[in-house]
């Protein structure tokens, strides 16, 4: 049966290409490549984390990306250095993501919530020169009413719980995603998701009807290693327009 759904927006993550690039020092390989690569697939943006370590994307990476013409999707941490810089690059969109030094990635989502007073100022800089903001949450009812109160148009759900689930316990996690994205709808904003997406478990969230974008990354960049990013992403195309219907 077609679910006849509007299609669903991928964002291809590069951080991890600039990890590899890393390991050895040198400017191989070249995540604006890759960039290019992920949007020729199909991706309909590119995501870049700038961390605050610069363990992956470096400041002159987003420089790079930012001249590119796939939207970028620039991931921060509401700092008032990542602020300065998202000014400056004026970036299509700015997810605002908690960044804790030690983790390996970004293990949760945004205390809204409790962090409304603080997150307010970044929002409202950010809005103010056009940049789409999101606030990367938990898909918990009190996140997705604190981001609407934050006043950013756009959510990203962690899938992270989702996505390390099994059996009964990920369908629980699949229905709290679909019911705070008809929730962040219903309140007039934008839901994305993403965090763990993998072939194997794309297709449920992709499903969601309210779903706009889902951002995608480590997996994309390792199964590169195997079938080539460019089959990789489109593949993940493929998928998500299936489960749309
Ligand atoms: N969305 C956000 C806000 C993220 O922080 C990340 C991870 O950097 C992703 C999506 C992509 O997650 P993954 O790399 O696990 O696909």
């Amino acid at each position: 049966m077609s679910l006849g759904l509007p299609r669903l927006r991928l964002g291809v993550n590069i951080d991890h290409v600039a990890t590899v690039r890393n390991a050895r020092g040198g400017d191989h390989p070249d995540p604006v490549r890759a960039a290019l690569i992920a949007a020729e697939a199909g991706a309909d943006g590119i995501t870049a984390h700038l961390r605050e370590d610069r363990r992956h994307i470096t400041d002159e990476d987003i420089a790079r990306l930012r001249a590119l013409l796939p939207p970028l999707n620039l991931e921060m941490a509401a700092t008032t250095e990542m602020l300065r810089i998202a000014l400056h690059h004026r970036p299509h969109a700015a997810c605002i993501v908690p960044e804790h030094r030690e983790e390996r990635t970004t293990e949760g989502g945004l205390d809204a919530a409790g962090g409304h007073n603080r997150l307010a100022p970044f929002v409202a800089e950010l809005r103010d020169v056009g940049i789409r903001v999101s606030l990367f949450i938990e898909p918990d009812p009190r996140q997705v009413d604190a981001a609407a109160r934050l006043g950013a148009p756009v959510v990203e759900f962690h899938t992270g719980a989702y996505a390390h689930a099994e059996g009964e316990g990920r369908a629980a996690e699949l229905r709290r995603l679909a019911d705070a994205a008809a929730l962040a709808a219903k309140n007039g904003l934008e839901p994305h998701a993403g965090h763990g997406l993998s072939f194997d478990n794309v297709a449920p969230v992709a499903a969601i009807p309210q779903l706009a974008e889902l951002n995608i990354g480590h997996y994309l960049v390792g199964e590169a290693i195997f079938i080539g990013l460019g089959d990789a992403v489109g593949r993940m195309r493929a998928l998500m327009d299936e489960a749309r219907g």
